[in-house]
């Protein structure tokens, strides 16, 4: 039996892996390990505190249900979701940006017609919403599908009221042949991600607020192209600088411009990526 100090445990663990029949699994199970023996090292972690980090990932584990992925929400407070998007997602310059799913879309949203009302009685202002959708070389992209989904007035997506009978604020449609799309919404607002459960704990013990700047989420397809997942942030909102997911990008933020009557619009044009 060898003695262990600090730096074997990390070789022994090494070369117990050297096996690994596939190598993609091997180079990040490496990776992995090297780098959380070096995290222990470096704050020199007690077994009371990883004790304390166990019960942690155990409750994130129970809160998990079919309706809701603590996993995820803790990657994406830790930034490791938006790292992930941001390094499979690299594009020409001229593409829209792609940024984090988040929990709240749904694959059954209901179909609309341009220039329908996808709000379906969510409440909020009155919000249009029209733009393109392009390639990189300004060839527009003919019947290309969308899905938008965002939160309401309350902050709220509808999938998070429990009596909720129909889905609002979400929905699908085709762009023209000219790839120009155009929907009646209503504004949306900034929103808490779920925070009563464990990452809620964390954010709260590391001074983090749980505030996402209000967006709208859009996910395009068209054949031919890269499925573009994105969202587009409104000006000035306060928390575009403190995200709690770390989604936001620039050149996703644009003005969603007040109407004499009270009412919003949003213009925005997306660029694909071919594949
Ligand atoms: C969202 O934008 O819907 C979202 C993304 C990440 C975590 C929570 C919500
Ligand atoms: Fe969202």
């Amino acid at each position: 039996m060898e003695n262990m100090n600090t730096n074997h445990i990390t070789e022994s663990v090494i070369e117990r892996l050297a096996n690994t029949p596939d190598p993609r699994l091997k180079e990040i199970m490496l990776s992995l390990v090297q780098h959380l023996h070096q995290f222990a090292r470096e704050v020199k972690l007690t077994e009371v505190e990883w004790l304390k980090g166990i019960e942690f990932l155990t409750r994130t584990g129970h809160i998990t249900n079919a309706q809701r992925q603590e996993f995820i929400l803790l990657s994406d407070v830790l930034g490791l979701s938006m790292l992930t998007v941001v390094m499979t997602n690299e594009k020409p310059a001229a593409c829209t940006q792609a940024t984090v799913l988040g929990p709240f879309h749904v694959d059954n949203a209901p179909h609309y017609a341009l220039g329908d009302d996808v709000a379906n009685g969510a409440q909020g202002q009155p919000c249009q919403v029209q733009g393109s959708i392009k390639g990189v070389q300004g060839e527009a992209v003919a019947h290309a599908r969308i899905k938008v989904w965002q939160s309401d007035e309350k902050g709220l997506y509808d999938v998070q009221y429990a009596d909720r009978k129909q889905h609002q604020a979400r929905g699908k449609l085709t762009a023209d042949a000219q790839g120009r799309f155009h929907f009646k919404s209503i504004l949306a607002m900034p929103y808490p991600i779920p925070h009563d459960g464990p990452v809620g704990q964390l954010l709260e013990a590391t001074a983090r607020h749980p505030w996402r700047p209000a967006h709208l989420h859009f996910k395009i397809d068209a054949p031919g192209y890269e499925t573009l997942i994105t969202h587009v942030f409104r000006k000035n909102d306060p928390y575009l600088a403190t995200d709690a997911v770390f989604g936001v990008r620039e050149s996703l933020v644009t003005d969603w411009l007040e109407q004499a009557d009270g009412s919003y619009q949003l213009d925005f044009d997306f660029v694909l990526n071919p594949v």
